[in-house]
């Protein structure tokens, strides 16, 4: 388009961050460090996870002449908030960081996304390492570069784009994990199989999956290998998340609403897992997908993982509906939602992946996944 005296520049700003992954790697932390100029390091976790991994870490660093600033947060869904970011923001501040340090993040999804979000806001941003200690961010939340904190009305409403400068991925601080949590990350693992990579789903659909509190540590670093390059491949053709990439969300519109609802008790990732189920049953109903592509995700969630996709008791699709309409997702046009026309492929309408689809239609889906959920293995 050529604008009448206006020159046209670009600001070339798009910036990709490495991702270092290992297994028991701590060692090699201060060599990448130290590729950089900072003046200090401001090191963020919670307290048990300081005592399991972080003194360690700071420990290494120090050995290396790296001296790190402990700070300790509270994480978990109830703490992701504009008040733990507040009053991590001040404490900074008060403890002198400058745009010269750099932040240092170890945690799960929760605690990376307050830290990230913090280091997007300090000066208008300041450097930022994330070290992930769940599947979950190690897979996942660690890749997209979206920092966020819930707000009164839902989750992640309030965040911006804040690239860590790298990602430390030592599988070995996913040991200490809860097996729910393992396994909940992995449904976001089966999900990029089911909306982008029809062969990913043989990867999933195997006794390592059944059998994973299992697998030695060579199986996990190629369970997350997979994943990781999964989501990878999604994001390189749309870093900001604004098109292609939104199949991300497949299962997340309606896991949100029950992971809000249930104020966190059900899980992420559970959560998900039944947003996808009811979410596939959607896309069924409107004649988009086969019941056997509908029952795969049954068998995979189900059978092979081990985890329930049932509605709590109760939850009606009166409560979900209004929980998604105040969604951060919703958009002029309404609620977009990710469906599929077969595993491995998002249906796309006019070259977008969002299907608006009348509320009444989406309401008796959940009102008849809601009936079924007695007939369901782990109801
Ligand atoms: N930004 C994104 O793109 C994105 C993507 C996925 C998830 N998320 C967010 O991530 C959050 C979920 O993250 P999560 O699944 O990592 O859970 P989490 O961060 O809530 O961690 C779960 C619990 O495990 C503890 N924990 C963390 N690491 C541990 C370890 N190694 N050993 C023992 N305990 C450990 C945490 O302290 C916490 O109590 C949600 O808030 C979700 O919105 C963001």
């Amino acid at each position: 388009m050529l604008l009448y005296n206006i020159e046209e520049f670009s600001t070339q700003l798009s910036r990709s961050s490495p991702y270092y992954l290992g297994n028991g790697v701590l060692e090699s932390l201060p060599e990448v460090l130290k590729k950089y100029e900072f003046d200090r390091i401001f090191f963020v976790t919670n307290e048990i996870l300081l005592r399991l991994y972080g003194k360690e870490i700071c420990t290494m660093l120090l050995e290396h002449g790296i001296e790190c600033k402990e700070i300790i947060i509270k994480d978990g869904e109830a703490h992701k908030n504009f008040a733990t970011l507040e009053t991590l923001c001040d404490r900074l501040v008060e403890e002198r960081i400058t745009k010269d340090s750099i932040i240092m993040a170890l945690g799960g999804g929760c605690l990376t996304n307050i830290v990230g979000l913090a280091a997007s806001l300090i000066f208008r941003g300041i450097r930022y390492v994330e070290i992930p200690t769940t599947l979950m961010a190690l897979t996942d939340s660690s890749l997209s570069n979206k920092q966020a904190v819930n707000g009164k009305a839902g989750k992640n409403l309030f965040g911006s784009y804040h690239a860590p400068i790298f990602i430390w991925g030592d599988i070995k601080y996913i040991e200490s994990e809860k097996p729910q949590n393992i396994k909940a990350a992995l449904v976001e693992g089966i999900k990029n199989a089911f909306i982008s990579d029809y062969n990913g789903v043989s990867f999933f659909d195997s006794e390592l999956i059944t059998n994973i509190d299992k697998v030695d540590s060579d199986e996990m670093f190629s369970i997350i290998q997979y994943i990781i390059k999964s989501k990878q491949n999604i994001l390189m053709k749309d870093p900001t998340e604004r098109e292609y990439a939104l199949i991300l969300e497949y299962g997340h519109t309606f896991g949100h609403a029950i992971e809000w609802i249930t104020r966190g008790q059900i899980i992420h990732g559970y959560a998900v897992a039944t947003g996808m189920c009811i979410a596939a049953e959607l896309s069924n109903k409107l004649g988009y997908l086969s019941k056997e592509d509908v029952e795969l995700h049954y068998h995979l969630l189900e059978d092979r993982l081990g985890i329930s996709v049932s509605l709590p008791e109760g939850m009606n699709s009166n409560e979900i509906m209004q929980t998604i309409l105040s969604d951060n997702k919703k958009k002029k046009s309404g609620v977009g939602y990710i469906l599929l026309d077969k595993i491995g492929h998002c249906r796309m309408q006019n070259g977008h992946c969002e299907s608006y689809v009348d509320d009444g239609i989406v309401r008796g889906v959940i009102d008849s996944y809601a009936q079924h959920n007695k007939k369901r293995k782990y109801a």
